[in-house]
């Protein structure tokens, strides 16, 4: 089934990483979209992908300026990165950083950014310092190692190769084009019967080469999103105790809201200040009707944890 809004019995976890994933937000987007699922879905601004490894439309078109994320999940869908491959991959260099530890992972990030391998990139993102993906100003790799020379333990490796697994399956049978492009390019592209969700970076933050996000970008794609020929969903922060978030009110006129919140529990106490109030903007008529059961704000209590979860 395709059309939207429905809830995923379980969610699949993407093997990439990237910052502002939104594994958590993944059962709330999919139950406040309505779409009949008979066109694309888009999904500009894909990132780890999780949100269409969950959705899973039929026909796709999914894009991101990073090309290293682009390749990884391409060569998964055409067959040229198999789970074998992976593991073999995996099995082989996790052997040799924990031989040689810190200055292994060091040669890794040096050779991809050389040769820009999407298994080598896999092999950073999933041992880099906190899952971050960074890239200078040249566009080369340059986040520092965790520190956890025997990060590839078994265990870790059959929990990567069960998520390329996971993913494969999923794209079995699925019409979906990946492109490395800017949002510019995608959305002249959509049509009637598509629909589009975007989650930008957040203004001012994750601020590196392929995350730089300005008030400029985010004016010109609220601009470019109001005349969109289709349904469109948007992922943005709405507001934390100090700030409310100024470009919210772009987008008043033609979308929705449904907000979810994150409390976070710092020790034993619940830490309010510390709470974020996710938004998805709908465009109007694309919201799925509220359950009698659902609230309008969805909240999530959430345990201080590493920036990522694996
Ligand atoms: C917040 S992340 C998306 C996260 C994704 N929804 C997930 O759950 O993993 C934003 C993504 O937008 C991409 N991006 C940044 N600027 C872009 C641009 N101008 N055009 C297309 N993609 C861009 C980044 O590479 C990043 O992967």
């Amino acid at each position: 089934m395709n059309s939207l809004p429905r809830k995923p019995n379980k969610v699949i976890i993407p093997p990439i990483k990237t910052q502002g994933i939104k594994t958590k937000l993944v059962p709330f987007i999919m139950s406040n979209i309505m779409w009949e699922g008979d066109g694309r879905w888009i999904e500009p601004f894909l990132g780890s992908g999780v949100v269409l490894f969950n959705v899973q439309p039929q026909r796709a078109l999914v894009s991101d300026i990073n090309p290293h994320i682009i390749r990884f999940y391409r060569g998964i869908y055409t067959g040229e990165i198999t789970t074998s491959k992976v593991q073999a991959y995996l099995e082989e260099e996790g052997r040799k950083l924990s031989q040689f530890g810190e200055e292994y992972y060091y040669e890794v990030r040096r050779r991809f950014n050389e040769l820009r391998d999407p298994l080598d990139f896999l092999f950073l993102n999933r041992s880099s310092f906190n899952g971050i993906i960074r890239f200078n100003s040249k566009g080369e790799f340059n986040v520092p190692f965790c520190r956890k020379p025997d990060r590839f333990r078994r265990a870790y490796i059959t929990k990567i190769v069960n998520q390329v697994r996971a993913i494969h399956e999923v794209m079995q049978g699925k019409k979906w084009e990946f492109r490395v492009a800017s949002w510019q390019e995608i959305l002249p592209l959509a049509q009637e019967s598509d629909f589009v969700y975007m989650d930008p970076p957040y203004v001012g933050r994750h601020a590196d080469y392929y995350t730089r996000w300005t008030d400029q970008d985010a004016i010109e794609l609220a601009q470019k999103s109001s005349s969109l020929p289709c349904g469109f969903a948007l992922s943005m922060w709405k507001e934390n105790k100090y700030r409310k978030n100024p470009h919210l009110q772009l987008w008043s006129e033609f979308t929705v809201e449904r907000t979810f919140a994150h409390f976070y529990h710092v020790g034993a106490t619940e830490n309010l200040r510390n709470s974020m109030i996710e938004v998805l903007l709908i465009r109007k008529g694309y919201e799925a009707p509220l359950g009698a059961e659902e609230e309008e704000t969805t909240t999530v209590r959430m345990y201080q944890l590493p920036l990522f979860l694996d």
